[in-house]
């Protein structure tokens, strides 16, 4: 189905807690869909990847506002650049993700990476995933989705990523580590993970990639 050809551009957002499955199935509609994909969860890491590089720690506001003021973030293809440096390899690691959700509760963080985000969106179609895309980033987006699943299933699909990648990692510390970042996620004062209004609720606990990408085009259709 050719939706890129309709007349008028359209958004999907789509958001939910970490291992719902976000990325690899907001990756497939966009390819089945012909549209673009932004992965606002890679800005926020790439965030939390340069404040580990500089030594920053949550509470130096002010050194923060700087260097998020000289900080770039863009894609080409699905690789993301930091300053014009492909960091797309160096920003899936536990610790990447721990600073990302951490320094992803401030104001300043995410007043530059929203105004980034609706930049990069455009009048073009797309999709776009993250916490708040449907509830704030994209709140006119024509289709919303929110994906979730087990804590265990997440845990699990993640551990087995990283497992792939030959890290050494228990499933309890990737299960108990997903627990803390989920709370952060959905407690924090501005803009937390919430279900948008309207939203398509998909639980994708025991559903296959294919039947979630399906059950979303076949709503859209
Ligand atoms: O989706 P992810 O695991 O790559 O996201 C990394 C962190 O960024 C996550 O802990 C929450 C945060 N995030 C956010 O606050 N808002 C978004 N739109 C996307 C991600």
């Amino acid at each position: 189905m050719r939706l890129k050809n309709m007349k008028k551009a359209f958004k999907i957002a789509v958001d939910g807690p970490s291992g719902s499955g976000k990325s690899t199935i907001a990756k497939k509609v966009a390819k089945k869909l012909e549209i673009e994909y932004i992965d606002t969860g890679a800005m926020y890491r790439a965030v939390g990847y340069k404040m580990i590089c500089e030594g920053i720690s949550r509470g130096e506001t002010n050194r923060i506002r700087e260097i998020l003021s000289r900080t770039e973030i863009d894609f080409r293809g699905t690789d993301i650049f930091l300053d014009g440096i492909c960091i797309s390899n160096k920003i899936r690691t536990p610790e990447v993700a721990k600073m990302a959700s951490s320094f992803s509760a401030l104001p300043e963080v995410r007043e530059k990476l929203v105004e980034l985000q609706r930049k990069m969106a455009g009048e073009k179609s797309i999709i776009m995933d993250g916490r708040d895309i449907g509830t704030n980033v994209l709140s006119d987006a024509e289709y919303k989705v929110f994906l979730t699943a087990s804590i265990r299933e997440r845990a699990l699909r993640r551990w087995k990523e990283m497992k792939d990648k030959g890290e050494e990692i228990s499933l309890k510390q990737v299960e108990d580590e997903m627990i803390q970042r989920d709370f952060n996620d959905a407690t924090r004062t501005i803009n937390p993970l919430r279900k948008a209004k309207g939203a398509l609720e998909i639980d994708t606990t025991e559903m296959t990639i294919e039947e979630v990408v399906e059950t979303i085009i076949q709503s859209i259709k």
